[in-house]
Order: C-alpha cells, then structure tokens, then sequence
C-alpha cells in the first residue's frame, strides 16, 4: 500500500485494533490523537462494545468485526495493534505481518519465545515493523534515568534489581489470565516482563547467559488473591482454573557480568503493592519507584558530589505510557530504512521469561543459548 495521497501529500496511515479490554483502548485512543494516522477499523468478539467503541471512534459498520482474520482481509490496513489474550499474539501479527501489514502487539510478546521468534521471522520475511507497546519504559523516571545511564552518571551498571509485587491483584481469577494455554504464565509473563523490559533497556540491552528461577502458586489454587480482594472459586466448567504462578522470582546472568535479580506477584503477603527497580554502577546507583505512593514515577540518584556522598532527585519529564509507544511505533513505520526495527531486541525478553519457567519447573540454572 503506497505510503502517498493522490496529491503527492503523505496519506495517513490506515490502523486497526484487536481487542476491546482496557489495552485496546489505550491504543485505539492514541491513533485518534495521531495526526498522520486514522483509525479505520476495530476487531473483537463482544457485540456491545464492538458498538459502542465504533460509534466512540467514528467506525462505521464496514470497520467494524468479529475475528481479527477479517479485519486483515478487508480493512486494507497499513498498520495493525494486537490487544487480545497472549496466545493470540502470534497467530495475529503473523497473519498481519504476511499481508504486510506493520505489527504493534501489546506486551509480553507471546507466550514463548518459540512464538516471539516466529513473530520475529514474519517481521523480517516481510520486511515489515514488529514493535512491543511496553508503556512502562516511557514513565517520566525511567525516561530520564535512561538519559543519565546513557550519559555514563552511573558508570558500569553491573547489578539490577527489579519487582512489581501485589498484595492481591491476580487480575480476573479464573478469565484467561490464569489459563496456561492462554496466558502463558502467570505474574512474570504479565507483569515481570514489564520490569525485565526496563532494566534491560536501562542497562543497554545486554544479552542474557542464564536463568534461575522459582514460582509458586499459593493463593490462585485456593481461589483467593483476587483483584477485587475477595476469595472467588473455580468454576465447574473448567474455565476457573488457575495454572499459573502467582509468584516468580528470577536471577539472570548477563554478558558482561552483570546481573538482575527479578521478581513479581500477583498475590502475596508483601506489606504493600509496590513497583520498584534499582541500578548499582561502578560510579553511581539510582532507585526508581516510590516507596510511599503506589506506582507514582519517582527517581533518586546515588552519587558524590565533591567527594561527599549525595542523592540526587531529577526533576522528570511527563509519562508517555500508550500514547508515545504508539508514536514511537508509528514514527518506526515511517522510516524508510526498517533495519533493526523487526522486533530482534524485543525477543530476548521471552527468552528470558521462557528460561525462567523453564529453570522453576527443572529446580536449576538454564543456560540460554546465543538467540
Ligand atoms: N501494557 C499494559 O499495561 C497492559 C495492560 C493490560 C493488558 N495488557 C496486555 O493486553 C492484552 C489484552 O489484555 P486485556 O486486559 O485488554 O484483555 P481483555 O480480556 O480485556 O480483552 C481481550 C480482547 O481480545 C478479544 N479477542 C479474543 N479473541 C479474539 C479473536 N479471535 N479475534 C478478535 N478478538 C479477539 C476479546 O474479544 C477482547 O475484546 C494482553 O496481552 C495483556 O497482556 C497490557
């Protein structure tokens, strides 16, 4: 699909959006405010929201499906947002990425990097954009802890460690969440790998040597720890199952010698839900997180100032979130030169999530082949 308007003007690019949870929406919202975008159509299985959001949005019925295969066949998209349950990842993007249409999935990329590498192949057969939506790494501290690492404040970064836990916040006990065909995994899969992303970002993406890692599941199994804080069952059909971790903890040796100590929970007796990531370096330390509001940006930097131990606490530039990774994804599409933009970095975070689970369940360290 040429990129150009009768004009000679640069056409908008044609999206579309899988998905109608809280996820699509964030990037249904972004591509409306995007000025060289325009949403033309939206695919999900629920009737009423699938009204609802079209008329949100100005879809008109042609624009509007059930079953994303549709929508590729007959939307005549340039560029494609994947916001559905995590197995559906693959199969979407590829499908997406053979039509070549650009892909940005939300995270984590799928559920194992067998499938994150075929989404990788896909990008690369079809020369086409493959991006990851890891709205996390745009928050206002890690932006500007990237600038300051980058500019060498820090030194060498040798150590990291990084956790998102939850009191109870096991999202939809019982949904596709919690179903290890659909999900993959637990915590580490939905949250930890927004951590993993961080770090590694923040780190200069060193490649990852091996993994050990322990989860446990002691509060899913018993229907407790909850969203909504109270104790639900499985349901007699079988779809309130929970088959995943409700805890994972990982250790992960990177080249280099570095190291990222990484942990997530969905539901546990931690004192309060907190998101947190440290950096150790050779000529400074930072901690991002804060330890008073949850999940609030805050960003303090270990340093000397004149041989005087010092914090330091940046003043941070505003969250992107959604809205920038869908900028930074369509400004990607909009380069002619596509080289390093076929989602090669994005897949050692499955990597990694998949040698995690892979040491819990062999009770040892998993070396990881070069990928
Ligand atoms: N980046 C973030 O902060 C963030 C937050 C929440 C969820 N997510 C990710 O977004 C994805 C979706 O999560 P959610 O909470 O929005 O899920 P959800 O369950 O609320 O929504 C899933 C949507 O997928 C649609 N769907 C399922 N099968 C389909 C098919 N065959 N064809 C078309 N549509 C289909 C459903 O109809 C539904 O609208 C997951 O991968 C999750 O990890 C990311």
């Amino acid at each position: 699909m040429s990129a150009v308007g009768t004009e000679g003007t640069p056409r908008r690019l044609r999206a579309g959006v899988v998905g109608f949870g809280w996820a699509g929406r964030q990037h249904m919202d972004a591509y409306v405010q995007h000025p060289d975008v325009e949403l033309v159509a939206i695919a999900g299985l629920e009737d009423g929201p699938r009204r609802e959001l079209g008329a949100l949005y100005g879809i008109d019925a042609a624009g509007q499906f059930r079953g994303y295969q549709e929508m590729i066949a007959d939307a005549g998209l340039d560029v494609i947002s994947v916001a559905t349950p995590t197995a559906l990842h693959a199969p979407i993007a590829v499908a997406a990425l053979d039509a070549g249409v650009h892909v940005l999935s939300e995270k984590p990329l799928a559920e194992s990097a067998e499938k994150a590498a075929s989404m990788v192949a896909a990008a690369h057969a079809n020369d086409r954009v493959l991006d990851v939506s890891f709205n996390h790494r745009r928050r206002g501290d890690v932006k500007a802890l990237k600038r300051l690492v980058d500019d060498g404040l820090l030194g060498d970064v040798y150590y990291a460690k990084a956790g998102w836990l939850r009191r109870s916040g096991i999202p939809g006990l019982g949904t596709w969440f919690t179903q290890r065909s659909l999900a993959g995994g637990g915590p580490l899969m939905d949250i930890g790998v927004h951590m993993l992303d961080m770090a590694l970002h923040l780190m200069g993406e060193p490649r990852a040597e091996a993994v050990s890692a322990a989860t446990y599941a002691e509060f899913g199994p018993r229907g407790r720890g909850g969203s909504s804080g109270a104790a639900q069952g499985a349901r007699a059909d079988g779809t309130g199952a929970y088959e995943v971790e409700d805890l994972s903890t990982a250790f992960v040796r990177l080249s280099g010698g570095a190291t990222l100590l990484l942990e997530a929970s969905w539901a546990s007796y931690v004192e309060r839900d907190q998101l947190y990531l440290v950096l150790y370096g050779s000529e400074g330390g930072a901690v991002l997180g804060s330890p008073d509001v949850w999940n609030e940006p805050q960003l303090r930097v270990l340093t000397d100032v004149h041989g005087i131990a010092a914090e330091l606490m940046p003043l941070l530039p505003k969250d992107g979130l959604h809205a920038e990774a869908v900028d930074d994804f369509v400004a990607k599409v909009q380069q002619a030169d596509r080289s390093g933009l076929h989602g090669d970095e994005l897949l050692s975070r499955s990597v990694i999530v998949d040698a995690a689970y892979r040491s819990a369940e062999q009770h040892r360290e998993v070396v990881i082949e070069p990928y």
